[in-house]
């Protein structure tokens, strides 16, 4: 049997592309037949620090010839280590942190932390928004279509349109226990919060007495040029999450819930099996030591880089994002031309049907940007 022979014993959820990847190197891949491509997706905003980045692999191996895993009734060192690092990053001492897996997982963690918290039913979240794929999380993703064929869900979410206010503030009510953003929505376009939006959903979560949680999933780990996306804003949440960059792709996610917040879990309120394993902590400590300034303005570099390149290219309009998160409308369906692109040897993604989402390791140089650009060009011409 042929690994095209295998392809079809697995569930169909993904509509996938014709490529199977065997290897990766810093912001390379290649294929089973050994073509190359310049990697513009990175496992969709997962490979922070380039594939196969040694110090992560370091990190992971001495993890991996010490200790595997243990029950989360104990302590292991990486775990202390990472909430430390995390912590500080997410300014003052006595942050506290709940692992699990992936960035679904954080947003279950995150609605149970607000529900018991705040006692409140309520779930106010943003139309196109997108927070994971199992029932909790994908109740209070702002996409219908995602959600119609697995109603009912859970009940008290209501959604509001990106940047209305007036709509935030009819929204938000006495039963409101929770508001929930991504600072820059990823899976729903990559269409950026406004300042006066976002600093209206922390006045009110104050007020009515919500928790203010934002989803740091895509926007987390230095992707937008900060660590956090919402250190642009200079508003605080609650709590947050993050996963897809923490372990340059090792799996794991955290809820991160800021010292001033109303306190939720006890033991026995939620666990992960596998929440905190120690290689991908260990794994994950390095990411967050390599994300250090000159990092962050190399990201923001790229970023402003990649923008001025793509809107230098015809057929190309509406450039977006923030750092490495960016995205571009194309003329043509994106599909078609993220498959003109591959032909070229260049992996990008799509943000709906009209547009390119470019998520590319946060180690880009700046030679890389350029062929990305000379390689789109070709691919829209
Ligand atoms: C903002 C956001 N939240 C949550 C998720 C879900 O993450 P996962 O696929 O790891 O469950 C994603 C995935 O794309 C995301 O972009």
């Amino acid at each position: 049997m042929t690994t095209t022979d295998l392809r079809s014993s697995i569930l169909p959820t993904y509509g996938r592309y014709d490529l199977t990847l065997v290897r990766g190197e810093g912001s390379r891949v290649w294929d089973d037949a050994g073509t190359c491509y310049l990697d513009c997706i990175a496992g969709i905003a997962v490979i922070a620090l380039g594939h196969c980045n040694p110090v992560v692999k370091a990190a992971a191996e001495a993890q991996l010839a010490k200790l595997w895993h243990v029950s989360n009734l104990y302590w292991t060192e990486p775990m202390l280590q990472l909430a430390q690092k995390l912590s500080d990053r997410f300014g003052g001492a006595g942050a506290q942190v709940f692992y699990c897996n992936s960035g679904a997982e954080g947003t279950e963690a995150a609605l149970k932390y607000a529900r018991k918290a705040t006692g409140k039913p309520g779930f106010v979240a943003i139309e196109s928004s997108f927070h994971g794929r199992t029932f909790g999380a994908l109740s209070v993703t702002g996409q219908p279509a995602k959600r119609a064929a697995f109603e009912p869900g859970l009940p008290g979410a209501s959604f509001v349109e990106l940047n209305d206010t007036d709509a935030l503030a009819q929204a938000v009510g006495p039963d409101t226990g929770a508001i929930i953003l991504e600072p820059i929505q990823g899976e729903g376009g990559v269409n950026p919060v406004e300042q006066q939006f976002i600093e209206a959903a922390r006045e009110l979560a104050t007020a009515r007495g919500a928790l203010l949680l934002f989803d740091e999933v895509q926007t987390g780990v230095g992707r937008t040029g900060t660590f956090f996306a919402w250190e642009h804003h200079g508003v605080k949440p609650d709590a947050l999450w993050l996963a897809k960059g923490l372990a340059n792709g090792l799996p794991i996610g955290c809820l991160l819930v800021a010292n001033e917040a109303a306190r939720g879990f006890e033991p026995g309120d939620h666990a992960s099996t596998f929440g905190g394993n120690p290689v991908a902590a260990a794994a994950a400590c390095a990411v967050v030591d390599a994300i250090d300034d000159a990092l962050l303005a190399h990201v923001r570099a790229m970023g402003h880089r990649f923008t001025s390149g793509l809107r230098a290219i015809p057929g190309i309009s509406n450039v977006r994002g923030r750092g490495l998160m960016l995205a571009c409308d194309v003329e043509q369906p994106a599909g078609n031309v993220v498959v003109a692109a591959m032909a070229k040897g260049l992996l990008l993604g799509t943000a709906g049907s009209g547009s390119l989402r470019l998520t590319p390791p946060l180690t880009i140089s700046a030679d890389e940007v350029d062929e990305a650009i000379r390689l789109l060009g070709e691919a829209v011409a």
